[in-house]
């Protein structure tokens, strides 16, 4: 008990001084509200309480632990039929410091609308999203408010098609969430957002060409930004396009950037392998019925999971002002934890989850 900082919840105990043939020297339970609480004193003079919930919580199998740990709960996958009731909630609501709206559905389907959001004022959409978790700053700056005008060297900035695609391949840790919010199109029309469930079309895959599921699991893309002055970003490794928990076998993210890929880390003669592999990936991407198409409009905040859900958009004509940003994985998973499963749950499974 006194080995833990009681503010800080971090370890102040140097595990390597205690002894390596330790052994319990008494044992007592006592019932604390409606919890067990299992006191020990160990052959070293240390004592260590563990509550009947964290004993009940180590006996989890690994699935479980993931459950808890990754917040894996209720994912629902999703087609182009999503398109007649989409996730959405209000700006009022993803304010809200108590309400799990927003995050919920962004976890459960990958993405949300957040609707009745102004669009006078960019400075809204930004406080919104920070209420999630701070913004990411990149090469690109933070929170951005632009107009297709190719300030930044990048074929987001321009007014051409894009197919689907994750963000960010070219960083280790791709960012987790993505907001767009189109401010204003005017002289102009086209842009509809095309939106992939990832998860969905690697499922398809799953089960219809293993083989080609396990390449694209296991063989290591590199990627890299290069456009603007004095940059060249790769991540530290390679990564598979689909990666998974090593100990559950989910599947985490999806990284997918056919403009962004760089070299398959394969040896010259099998390379084909990967690209037949891809191919089949690329062919369930484009199945009319997983894409689902919707247009912008000013006063919808369109946030989605960048490590499931694949973006991109058609070509337009005019003068779009769109604003948004990145934020973290990490960063919004523990908001998410926090709000579904409360701090307490959530620092009982630490030792063993
Ligand atoms: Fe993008």
């Amino acid at each position: 008990m006194l080995c833990t900082h009681d503010a800080t919840k971090q370890r102040l105990l140097d595990t390597f001084s205690i002894p390596k043939d330790i052994s319990i020297k008494s044992h007592s339970a006592e019932t604390r509200g409606s919890e067990t609480v299992h006191r020990l004193e160990w052959s070293d003079g240390h004592e260590s309480e563990y509550s009947r919930s964290f004993l009940y919580q180590a006996m989890f199998d690994a699935r479980r632990k993931a459950v808890q740990r990754q917040a894996l709960v209720g994912i629902k996958l999703w087609d182009s039929s999503i398109a007649s009731d989409p996730p959405k909630t209000l700006y009022v609501n993803a304010m809200n410091p108590n309400s799990n709206d927003l995050l919920s559905r962004l976890r459960r389907f990958g993405f949300c609308y957040v609707d009745e959001t102004s669009f006078e004022n960019p400075k809204a959409t930004k406080k919104m999203l920070e209420k999630i978790a701070f913004i990411r700053e990149t090469h690109y700056g933070g929170f951005y408010d632009f107009t297709a005008d190719l300030a930044s060297k990048d074929t987001a900035y321009t007014n051409i098609a894009l197919e689907a695609h994750t963000d960010t391949t070219y960083f280790s840790d791709p960012a987790g969430l993505q907001a767009f919010h189109l401010l204003s199109h005017t002289d102009g029309e086209g842009g509809a957002s095309l939106l992939v469930d990832g998860f969905k079309a690697a499922d398809e895959l799953w089960h219809t060409d293993r083989k080609a599921y396990e390449i694209l699991s296991t063989v290591n893309v590199h990627g890299h930004a290069s456009g603007n002055e004095g940059i060249s970003i790769q991540p530290y490794r390679g990564f598979p396009v689909l990666e998974h928990d090593t100990a559950t076998g989910d599947l985490l993210r999806v990284r997918w950037n056919t403009s962004d890929r760089a070299s398959i880390e394969l040896p010259i003669e099998e390379v084909e392998t990967w690209y037949d592999a891809a191919r089949k990936f690329d062919a369930i991407l484009k199945k009319k019925e997983n894409e689902y198409w919707e247009q912008l409009v000013p006063g919808r905040v369109l946030i989605f999971d960048n490590w499931r859900v694949l973006h991109g958009r058609s070509s337009f004509t005019g003068k779009r002002r769109i604003c948004g940003a990145y934020i973290n994985r990490d960063d919004w998973i523990s908001k998410f934890k926090m709000r579904r499963f409360g701090k307490e749950n959530v620092l009982k499974g630490l030792a063993v989850n």
